[in-house]
């Protein structure tokens, strides 16, 4: 599996705690920023991610900001792309299984890098259950694929 991850200024700590999971993880990923200490826009760090994930160029993305929110409402705007802000293990394993989210989005002002560390090693772990929760994954793909281009 490979991941791209990012964060605005508001997620740089988690952002380095997740790149050291994945390390350890032995998984391969793409580190796109910031480093920044100043402040940045977090779209322009959330549609690169989800535009990676969209094209296929990996397979997840891992998306912090200062709520987790700003990102997350940003990557769904992004065709295919079913971001999930959590902040919670039970969120992490359950939107994996139900909703097959395939980029996940946290807030460093709400949670600290420790559980930060649990959400994405449990969200990177779980697979989809598919059955009953591919049907209804497939009613947003079928409403993307009518309503945007
Ligand atoms: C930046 O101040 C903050 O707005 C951003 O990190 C994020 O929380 C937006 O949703």
């Amino acid at each position: 599996m490979k991941v791209a991850i990012a964060s605005d200024h508001g997620g740089v700590t988690i952002r380095k705690e997740i790149i050291s999971l994945l390390e350890e993880m032995n998984l391969e990923y793409v580190d796109l920023g910031c480093d920044c200490t100043t402040s940045v826009d977090y779209p322009d760090y959330a549609i690169p991610v989800a535009e990676m994930v969209a094209k296929g160029e990996v397979d997840r993305g891992i998306l912090i900001c200062g709520t987790g929110i700003g990102m997350s409402i940003t990557a769904n705007k992004v065709k295919g792309i079913r971001c999930a802000l959590v902040h919670d293990t039970f969120s992490a394993k359950a939107t994996r299984e139900h909703n097959n989210s395939n980029i996940l989005a946290m807030g460093e002002r709400v949670i600290g890098p420790g559980l930060a560390r649990d959400i994405a090693e449990i969200w990177l772990t779980t697979s989809f259950e598919g059955g009953r929760h591919a049907n209804r994954v497939n009613k947003i793909k079928k409403y993307e694929e009518i309503y945007f281009e």
